[in-house]
């Protein structure tokens, strides 16, 4: 157990609890049992396209009322819908961009940029979704500056850490948004209508990976009405695929070793990646959208569609990679792009939850605030390593970077 206490901004020490930021007198609230507030930084976001924010007004009303000071900046909200008069209502000081970056905890949406990480001193705390498999050198600065960084879409895969666990909210948000882009871009219907001008047949969607997206895909596709079919390597997801209603696709082959001990996918080589192909090349023909998940942490996605087989599908046909980010499902997409070839659209958005970012807000700060609660009970910085709830978000830390796979 190493149970530290958080520093203060500055290594100034604080003597009197009565005073606020920049010594203002603070608003009375109930303070965290036992312990001393924490200065919560919330910033505008400022990679190109991205719309959410890591705090909404609820979230905020909530950490001010344990006894935290909340340093909202200015305009931090507006793009997921929530003003600076939500933020100040709530009880957060709404500030410069120098200043929220001076706070003892800085919360964020997406990794920090080379400027942000700059703003970073040594000793302070940054929660973020860090993506630190996938952007290695994200994690170095934030080592080399002395940052105790969390990575909030790395968290255990346990029941204590499910209302904490970013990724998967988010992975919902991509999941039903993957599905709505395919009905709005296919030049069908998706559910079977029967109307005086004859019947429509529904569209066949095939999902592959049932995980958190695939299974939010299968679910909102099922809701329009498709005819749904899925695949997934790991064979426990067979039961989940049938229990949404759809099929699940069987490949001749029962893996001994799909999934590792937190529930992920482990690579499989590529004798089998040729038999999903193959088994998925049978399916192709038939199917109208197609909507892929399949991702490996810390891997290159395994490419399960070649040219050949979108060549296979019929003209207006729609392939969504949710994968698109790290490299593709499909061999023909590009990242933040919709590609068409010989007919078939394929769809390579990389910002989906900006595209959803008031509930992908509101999902994503109701994580933070969950585990802002767990760090932060007392007023102190939880920092028991024998806690896997903080080990293994614990990315960076005393000029380490830690968690190259999570809790190591
Ligand atoms: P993910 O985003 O890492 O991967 C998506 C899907 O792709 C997974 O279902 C994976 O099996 C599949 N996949 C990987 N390689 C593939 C291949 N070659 N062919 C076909 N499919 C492939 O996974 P996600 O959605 O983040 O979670 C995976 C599982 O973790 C969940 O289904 C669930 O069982 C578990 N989980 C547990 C939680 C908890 O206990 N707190 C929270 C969230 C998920």
């Amino acid at each position: 157990m190493l149970p530290v206490f958080l520093r203060l901004s500055h290594g100034r020490v604080k003597t009197n609890a009565t005073l606020g930021y920049n010594g203002a007198p603070r608003r009375q609230t109930a303070r965290a049992e036992g312990g001393q507030d924490v200065k919560i930084g919330v910033p505008r976001e400022t990679r190109p396209g991205e719309r959410r924010v890591a705090l909404v007004a609820d979230a905020v009303k909530k950490l001010v009322a344990a006894g935290h000071e909340l340093l909202v900046e200015r305009g931090a909200g507006l793009t997921a819908g929530v003003t600076d008069e939500d933020y100040a209502q709530a009880g957060a000081k709404l500030v410069s961009r120098d200043e929220v970056w001076a706070a003892d905890l800085v919360v964020k949406v997406d990794r920090p940029t080379d400027d942000e990480v700059a703003k970073l001193r040594q000793g302070q705390v940054l929660v973020a979704m860090l993506q630190h498999l996938a952007y290695p050198d994200v994690a170095e600065k934030l080592a080399s500056q002395g940052v105790t960084a969390f990575a909030m879409d790395w968290m255990p895969r346990i029941t204590r850490a499910q209302d904490m666990d970013a990724r998967s909210s988010m992975t919902t948000v991509q999941g039903y948004k993957a599905v709505l882009a395919a009905a709005d871009l296919l030049p069908r219907f998706m559910p079977m209508l029967m109307t005086a001008a004859g019947t429509i047949s529904p569209a066949h969607v095939l999902i592959i990976g049932a995980g958190v997206a695939g299974l939010q895909a299968i679910a909102t596709a099922k809701r329009l009405g498709a005819v749904v079919e899925a695949f997934d390597v790991r064979p426990a997801t067979k039961e989940q695929v049938e229990s949404l209603g759809a099929r699940f696709v069987a490949m001749d082959l029962q893996l001994e070793r799909a999934q590792d001990e937190q529930g992920y996918a482990v690579a499989v080589g590529d004798e089998v990646l040729e038999l999903e192909r193959q088994t998925l090349a049978k399916r192709l023909p038939h199917m109208d959208a197609v909507i892929s998940t399949a991702l490996v942490p810390g891997q290159r996605p395994p490419v399960l569609l070649t040219a050949a087989m979108v060549e296979s599908m019929r003209p207006g046909s729609v392939i969504v990679d949710l994968a698109a980010a790290f490299g593709g499902n499909c061999e023909l997409t590009r990242a933040g792009e919709v590609v068409e070839h010989q007919g078939v659209k394929i769809v390579g958005y990389t910002d989906w939850e900006s595209r959803l970012a008031v509930h992908a807000s509101q999902m994503y700060s109701k994580n933070v605030l969950n585990y802002l609660n767990f760090l932060l009970k007392g007023g102190q910085l939880n920092l028991n390593l024998e806690d896997e709830l903080v080990s293994f978000p614990l990315i960076t830390h005393a000029g380490e970077v830690r968690g190259r796979k999570g809790g190591q």
